[in-house]
């Protein structure tokens, strides 16, 4: 696989920090959004974080300035006739991502591999919106991808084992130490494991058997874990927790997904987390 140029398909929190990543690691890359607004923002924020870098003295000026030059920008998806590699990290709704991937399917050349950022949805559900589901998987990166290791590469139903070599193989080209699942299930290794840690302390607290404070304390100094698990949902973002574990909760169809209710109460509350400035702990 030759890959030179790639398309990054949503400009948000993670569609930026992949684009900023595959640019870092010398290929061209495209990012597009529904609105070249959003990615002129996106590649705002990408600038901000570089400026910092060299201010810091962590990167040279000339490195900043080719990083940025490598990154174009395009409010729609036509971009995909003349790149190698896709990479899709919109919204995370079945409906949004098989119609992006329908067009992506009709736009770019036969041989491209289209790689779902998803976090929880069916690979093989995404892929089934196109002609080539043989070409298509999951690889989720982490939040920030720029900094964490860890790619998740997921097979679906129909994904050819050399689309998975291949996917591997990019993920090693971006600087990164992939684990491959053997097969498809929903949200792969570390959403699961974590998300059910996440919501065995938030029944530990709900229950009253420690407050929050505390379980995050005895998890850091008991288990040598850098965060608490409450730090950590603040983190993540109650809402962002709780779609996970409904999706997983409905498509495993086992109780033990389920969160308890003062997670809703929280999210009720607006109690999100870190970003609203206030959660399990108050930032303001
Ligand atoms: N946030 C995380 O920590 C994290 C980690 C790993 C994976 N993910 C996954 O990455 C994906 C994106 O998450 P995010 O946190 O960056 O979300 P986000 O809300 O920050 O960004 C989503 C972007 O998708 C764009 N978009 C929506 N519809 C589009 C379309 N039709 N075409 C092009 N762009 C479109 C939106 O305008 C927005 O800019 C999701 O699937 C999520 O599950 C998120």
């Amino acid at each position: 696989m030759t890959v030179r140029k790639i398309l990054v398909v949503g400009a948000g929190n993670m569609g930026a920090g992949i684009a900023q990543l595959c640019a870092q690691q010398g290929f061209e890359v495209v990012l597009s959004d529904v609105s070249l607004d959003f990615c002129t923002r996106a590649k705002s924020r990408i600038e901000s974080g570089l400026v910092k870098r060299v201010a810091q003295g962590k990167m040279a000026e000339s490195e900043k300035d080719s990083i940025l030059s490598r990154i174009s920008l395009a409010g729609d998806l036509n971009p995909a006739r003349q790149c190698d590699f896709i990479i899709e990290s919109v919204l995370e709704q079945i409906e949004i991502k098989r119609k992006v991937f329908a067009q992506l399917d009709e736009l770019a050349p036969p041989e491209v591999i289209f790689a779902t950022n998803t976090t929880s949805l069916p690979v093989s559900e995404i892929a089934a919106a196109t002609a080539r589901p043989q070409r298509v998987v999951q690889m989720h990166f982490f939040n920030p991808p720029t900094i964490m290791k860890l790619v998740e590469i997921m097979p679906g139903a129909k994904t050819a084992p050399e689309t998975i070599k291949a996917a591997e193989q990019m993920a090693k080209l971006l600087g990164k130490d992939p684990v491959v699942c053997k097969n498809e299930a929903p949200a792969g290794i570390v959403s699961r494991v974590l998300g059910q840690l996440l919501n065995e302390a938030t029944w530990l607290a709900d229950s009253g058997v420690a407050d929050p404070a505390d379980i995050d304390k005895a998890m850091k100094l008991g288990a040598n874990h850098p965060m608490g698990p409450f730090e950590l949902l603040d983190l993540i973002g109650l809402d962002v927790h709780r779609a996970k574990m409904q999706t997983l909760a409905d498509s495993l169809k086992d109780g033990r997904y389920n969160h308890p209710r003062i997670i809703d109460k929280m999210i009720e509350e607006g109690r999100l987390g870190k970003k609203v400035g206030k959660g399990f702990y108050d930032y303001e």
